[in-house]
């Protein structure tokens, strides 16, 4: 029996232990110590802004945009039904509405038609999610926004060292979101950023994320004391993961040259494979973006067809899985009033949708495996 292929193993920088000694021996483990300093400056540098707080996920990230963009009761905010949980949750808890739009088929990022069709008064936000660092129509979706008012906030989970002709996914809308969660691209166990475009917005998230209080304006020596000045909660990063993140940095380059490697040898090994068996593999990304290199869906034939090809692959010893389960048909989304009609999209999507193994320390002999076994199974 050949050696199992996980789906997922955590990327591991060479230096990460080494800077965790370090923070550890500076006895500065809370949050905004001198690693967070040296990660969001290294975030920076890829993102193109100094607009970015480490947050402790990019749950808690998402949150934050929630109670930036003042979303409460009667508020209804727009987000794709084929996306993580936090995406709708996140505004949920602040008492607004999550309403679901539908994706398109073939990027598998949120429809601007669903959307526009979705639009209320009510409506304050749309929260789009760039699904695998794929961007999505940005423009589309910003004209949306305008002509009802509402803010756009990108949910970037999956999105760094993506680009939209050639701007970084992440600095499209007013606000957004990172994850650092250990199935990401770059990852600090759990971990995730905020960044703030819409500069207005600034000041009040570092006293939001502060519990509250006006406490960076105290560490910054801009006032004697700080005390409680607003709503908030805790969302820094304690300077330990901060430390870890700062290591995944250096060792992006690397990281991402492995990532593509799988990505590529996929797309081209498997092409003759999922034209014969009525699999679509994820369409070309367009030449003037980069990609992420974050995930390698399929979509096979059917339902039945998928599940067989799961379960092909795990008889085998490759973990291959399947995500996400529409929101709009979850007992939550529909006990918030998702409509079980309304998505037909993501619901064959969703039925029909497989990923296959990509992380960074992927063995030659495990990409070879994972190949092996996809090409054996017959739709
Ligand atoms: C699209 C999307 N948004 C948000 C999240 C939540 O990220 P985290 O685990 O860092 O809170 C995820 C998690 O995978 C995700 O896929």
């Amino acid at each position: 029996m050949k050696a199992a292929v996980p789906f997922n193993r955590a990327v591991t920088a060479p230096r990460q232990l080494e800077y965790v000694e370090q923070s550890f021996a500076s006895a500065r483990l809370a949050g905004e110590g001198p690693f967070t300093e040296r990660a969001r400056h290294a975030l920076s540098a890829l993102l193109g802004t100094d607009q970015i707080l480490l947050t402790p996920s990019c749950t808690a990230a998402l949150e934050m945009t929630a109670l930036l963009a003042g979303i409460g009761p009667g508020d209804e905010v727009i987000v794709p039904s084929f996306t993580f949980v936090s995406t709708a949750n996140a505004y949920l808890l602040m008492g607004a509405r999550p309403v679901f739009a539908d994706i398109d088929p073939v990027t598998m990022n949120i429809s601007p038609d669903s959307v526009a069709s979705l639009i209320t008064e009510r409506t304050k936000a749309i929260v789009p999610v760039h699904y695998g660092g794929r961007p999505c129509d940005m423009d589309a979706l910003l004209a949306i926004a305008d002509q009802c008012g509402a803010m756009v906030i990108e949910d970037a989970a999956h999105g760094l060292f993506a680009t939209s002709r050639g701007t970084p996914l992440g600095r499209l809308g007013s606000m957004s979101t990172f994850s650092f969660h250990e199935t990401k691209n770059l990852s600090c166990g759990e971990g995730g950023a905020l960044v703030i475009n819409d500069r207005q917005l600034w000041e009040r998230a570092c006293v939001i994320r502060e519990k509250g209080t006006d406490r960076t304006k105290f560490m910054l020596g801009l006032t004697d004391k700080y005390t409680w000045v607003d709503v908030g909660s805790s969302y820094l990063l304690a300077d330990p993961l901060a430390a870890v993140l700062l290591a995944q940095t250096e060792f992006a380059t690397e990281t991402q040259k492995r990532r593509e490697t799988a990505v590529s040898a996929y797309t081209e090994e498997l092409s003759t494979w999922s034209e014969k068996h009525g699999v679509s593999l994820p369409a070309p990304d367009q030449p003037e973006d980069d990609p992420a290199y974050h995930m390698m869906p399929i979509l096979l034939r059917d339902n039945p067809t998928r599940n067989r090809f799961l379960e092909h692959c795990r008889a085998h010893g490759v973990q291959s899985v399947f995500h996400y389960l529409p929101l709009h048909r979850s007992p939550m989304g529909q006990r918030i009033g998702g409509d079980a009609a309304s998505c037909p999209v993501t619901d064959d999507v969703s039925s029909r949708l497989a990923r296959l193994p990509v992380f960074s320390d992927m063995k030659d002999g495990e990409l070879d495996r994972v190949i092996e076994v996809v090409l054996s199974f017959s739709a």
